[in-house]
C-alpha cells in the first residue's frame, strides 16, 4: 500500500546549500513529493512541533536550532514510506549513520542532523497537517 511520511530539511542543511542535493536523493529513492514549502519556524511553532520532546534536556537547544533559519517541509509518498525514509536518512546521530545515507553525507551532529523524518504513520499525518492544509496536499 502506498503511504506517506513527513520530512523537514533543517536549517543546517539549508544554510549549507544542500536542499537540492537532498531532494534529489529523496526523488532517486522513489519518493513522490505531494506537498512542499520553504518556510521559517518561529520559536513558538518549533516548540509546538517538537512538544513531545519538551521534557528532554536538549529541548531548548532543539527549539533554538529549528527556529534559527529557513527549512523545507515536505510530505512524501511511497510504499512503506515511514520505514523506507528512515533508512534513507540514517541514524539520528550522524556518527552512527550508515554509508550513503542523507545524515552520513550532510549532518554534522545529533542536534544539527540535516533532516527530520516521521517515526510512525500516525505522526506522519500529524506532522504533515501541522504544515499543510488539505488544499496543499496532493
Ligand atoms: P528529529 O528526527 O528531528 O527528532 C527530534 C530531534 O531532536 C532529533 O532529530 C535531533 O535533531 C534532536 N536530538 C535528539 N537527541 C538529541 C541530543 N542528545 N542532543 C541534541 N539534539 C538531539
Amino acid at each position: 500500500m502506498s503511504n506517506r511520511t513527513f520530512t523537514m530539511i533543517k536549517p543546517d542543511a539549508t544554510g549549507k546549500g544542500n536542499t537540492g542535493a537532498i531532494l534529489s536523493m529523496i526523488n532517486a529513492a522513489g519518493f513522490r513529493i505531494v506537498a512542499m514549502k520553504m518556510t521559517k519556524l518561529s520559536k513558538e511553532k518549533a516548540g509546538e512541533f517538537y512538544a513531545v520532546h519538551a521534557a528532554r534536556p536538549f529541548y531548548g537547544e532543539l527549539v533554538e536550532f529549528m527556529s534559527s533559519g529557513p527549512i523545507t517541509a515536505a510530505i512524501l509518498e511511497k510504499d512503506n514510506a515511514v520505514e523506507d525514509f528512515r533508512k534513507l536518512i540514517g541514524s539520528t546521530n550522524p556518527a552512527e549513520a550508515a554509508e550513503g545515507t542523507i545524515r552520513k553525507l550532510y549532518a554534522a551532529s545529533i542536534g544539527e542532523n540535516a533532516v527530520h523524518g516521521s517515526d510512525s504513520n500516525e505522526n506522519a499525518k500529524i506532522e504533515g497537517d501541522f504544515f499543510f492544509s488539505k488544499l496543499e496536499q496532493f
